[in-house]
């Protein structure tokens, strides 16, 4: 299981995460996405709101492959890997709807975005630039 510290999720939850996603076809994407909450640092799931996904999410659900890292990440250096899943309804959607609310009371997402993070790899660079950190078993 890969677990999240707690500067992790400081940083996914109040920096803009960058969000990578590829096409079928590997054609690579990349979005910014600030309305984002850890749902178990534990079990390292995270979830975004979508709120304007587009080119995202088409890639999202073709190929549930993504790699995250966040606006800080001079300080907080980490890649995050993982797969995502599409939820437009549930548990889910209502988070979504909290996280958005707590961000700008008039945003309302279309759907939750929830990526289980599989591997982390340290992005500082170094000798141990690019360096396995911790994968899923
Ligand atoms: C600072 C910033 C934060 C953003 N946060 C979100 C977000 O939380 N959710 C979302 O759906 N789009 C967000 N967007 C919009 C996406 O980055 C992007 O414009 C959208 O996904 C469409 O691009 P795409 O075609 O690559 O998906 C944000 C944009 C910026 C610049």
């Amino acid at each position: 299981m890969v677990k999240l510290s707690e500067d992790m999720v400081k940083s996914l939850e109040n920096e803009i995460v960058f969000l990578a996603t590829s096409s079928k076809d590997g054609i690579p994407n990349i979005s910014a996405m600030r309305a984002v909450k850890v749902l178990d640092a534990e079990k390292g799931i995270v979830l975004i709101a979508d709120n304007y996904m587009n080119k995202t999410l088409k890639n999202i659900l073709k190929n549930p492959n993504v790699a995250l890292t966040t606006a800080n990440c001079k300080d907080v250096p980490y890649q995050y890997k993982g797969k995502a899943e599409y939820y437009t309804e549930g548990e889910y959607l209502k988070i979504a709807e909290e996280v958005d609310k707590a961000l700008k009371p008039e945003l309302k997402p279309k759907g939750a975005v929830v990526i289980k993070i599989t591997e982390i790899y340290n992005l500082k660079s170094g000798p141990d630039a690019g360096k396995l950190i911790a994968k899923d078993e």
